[in-house]
């Protein structure tokens, strides 16, 4: 489909207000300027257009002295990679010219170029442990692989047992099942998270009852928790949501208090501790997801760690169809097939052979962020309490937008322009359709509307990390410029209207 570029394009007559107004409508983050013969004469991106301001223009001032005149461009003539070849960290947006000097074409750097949120990394044995599933004709969920992620896994997390599990909400849902959770039963869970952790109580016919989360720390608030018991509540499940650990001392110490069950959702947080101690190990269960965006992937994937060794046969035989171990095509209860297969293990086992590499990467991350967006107003870093080890598993921050003068959603939508994925927070769970009530969560509802992940992939490069903290920081410093202008040129016209009234 031909791109339409009618708002790429101003008379070189235009005013800065109109530039402003064109890139705010989502130019693609450059506006080009013609004559009156439609040559492309001049270019202006959002950076032209602050450094205007900072020399002194108003949003009424023309545009023609601001004007980039020296600019790169393409040609229609030439290959594609020849134009591509052009983009770079100076030109981030080619205008494509025809032989008349007519704007035909705009690439730009966002769309051949895309910083994803995450992304795997597969640079250790997988292909040799995967190529081994294959060769060995060991593919389905009989097979090695799948015993020695189980050993390992349960290994690194110092526990006796762990059972690989087809995904993360199968985990969930295993657990819940074998300990018990059924029709009338209510667990408590918090209403800021992936509402995987909500579907696997709804699935055991269990009712999930939210509570708001804590503003130190964005996770399950103890004090919310204990007011949430009711006789029918069975379980706690608490979130180490994006990579932070809960309040484990507190939430068990409720928990054996009211004869409640624990499981842990460990998805997100992967390696990180709660004083001292891997999360997944407090609980009766910890449940982990190996969805591709984690920390470790098989793709689709999951695990639970107990240790408990008749909870731990019970999902046993719930992962494979309630069929008796030592009795074949027996079934004792209606179980589920939730095995995961060898070639995921395969992978799984490989990506874990890597894992102290990939935390040291995300604490890197998080460093080169915090270093990067420090002292930006309106901008709270994520947390980590004094006994917390947060894994970062997406780098997420809270905007304030009357402190950084735009929303967590125009910024959303301005560094997509440059190319540079990011992610809002989850809504809140009392919200959706299936899981409303009418608590009251304001943490929840200001973390929601304000939160956004930034790009957080253990292969992330400094430099990519440096152009996000100074695509945020340009847009914030726009922002305030704009409004500033804005301000001054009401409080102009306002002056201006007042000293006409008194006139005679
Ligand atoms: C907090 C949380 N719980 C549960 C899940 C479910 O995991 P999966 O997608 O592997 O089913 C996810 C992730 O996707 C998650 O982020």
């Amino acid at each position: 489909m031909p791109k339409d570029f009618a708002e790429n394009i101003l008379s070189e007559k235009a005013l800065l207000k109109e530039v402003l107004d064109r890139l705010n409508r989502g130019a693609l983050g450059a506006v080009f300027f013609q004559g009156p013969d439609r040559r492309v004469i001049g270019v202006m991106t959002d950076g032209d257009v602050r450094r205007a301001f900072l020399k002194g223009a108003r949003l009424e001032s023309p545009v023609r002295p601001f004007l980039r005149k020296r600019f790169a461009s393409g040609k229609v003539g030439a290959s594609h990679e020849e134009n591509i070849r052009l983009l770079g960290d100076e030109i981030r947006h080619l205008p494509i010219l025809d032989k008349r000097g007519r704007l035909a074409d705009v690439l730009s750097w966002a769309e051949m170029w895309r910083m994803p949120v995450m992304e795997p990394m597969l640079g250790g044995n997988e292909m040799k442990y995967v190529m081994d599933c294959i060769t060995t004709n060991w593919i389905s969920s009989q097979g090695s692989y799948v015993k020695n992620f189980e050993a390992r896994f349960a290994e690194y997390h110092k526990m006796p047992r762990a059972l690989a599990t087809c995904n993360g909400t199968a985990a969930l849902h295993l657990a819940l099942t074998a300990l018990g959770i059924g029709r009338g039963d209510e667990v408590i869970v918090p209403d800021l998270t992936f509402a995987a952790s909500a579907n696997a109580v709804i699935h055991c016919g269990a009712k999930p009852v939210a509570v708001d989360v804590t503003r130190a720390y964005w996770n399950m608030d103890p004090a919310m928790l204990e007011r949430a018991i009711t006789p029918r509540t069975k379980a706690i499940m608490p979130v180490h949501l994006y990579g932070h650990p809960c309040e484990m001392d507190a939430i068990m110490a409720i928990a054996r208090k009211r004869k409640l069950r624990v499981v842990e959702d460990c998805a997100e947080a992967l390696g990180a501790e709660y004083k001292g101690k891997k999360v997944g190990t407090f609980g009766d269960a910890g449940c982990f997801s190996f969805f591709s965006n984690k920390v470790i992937t098989t793709g689709e994937g999951g695990m639970v760690v107990c240790r408990d060794e008749d909870l731990s046969e019970k999902m046993t035989v719930f992962r494979d169809h309630g069929m008796r171990r030592e009795k074949r095509y027996w079934h004792e209860v209606a179980g589920f097939n939730y095995r995961m297969t060898n070639v995921q293990a395969a992978i799984g086992l490989a990506q874990l052979e890597q894992i102290e590499r990939f935390l040291e990467a995300r604490r890197r991350i998080a460093a080169r962020y915090a270093a990067g967006l420090k002292g930006l107003a309106g901008i709270t870093l994520p947390p980590e309490m004094s006994w917390a080890k947060n894994i970062y598993w997406l780098y997420s921050i809270v905007v304030d937008e009357t402190k950084a003068g735009v929303t967590r959603d125009e910024l959303i939508r301005e560094l997509a322009r440059e190319g540079i994925e990011t992610r809002p927070f989850f809504y809140p769970l009392h919200h959706q359709p299936p899981y409303r009530s009418s608590g009251s969560f304001p943490v929840t509802e200001g973390l929601a509307a304000k939160g956004m992940s930034l790009p957080s992939s253990n292969g992330i490069r400094p430099d990519e990390i440096t152009r996000v903290c100074e695509n945020i920081r340009g847009r914030i410093e726009h922002h305030r410029i704009v409004s500033h202008l804005r301000l001054a040129d009401k409080t102009a016209t306002t002056k201006r209207s007042s000293a006409a009234r008194v006139r005679p």
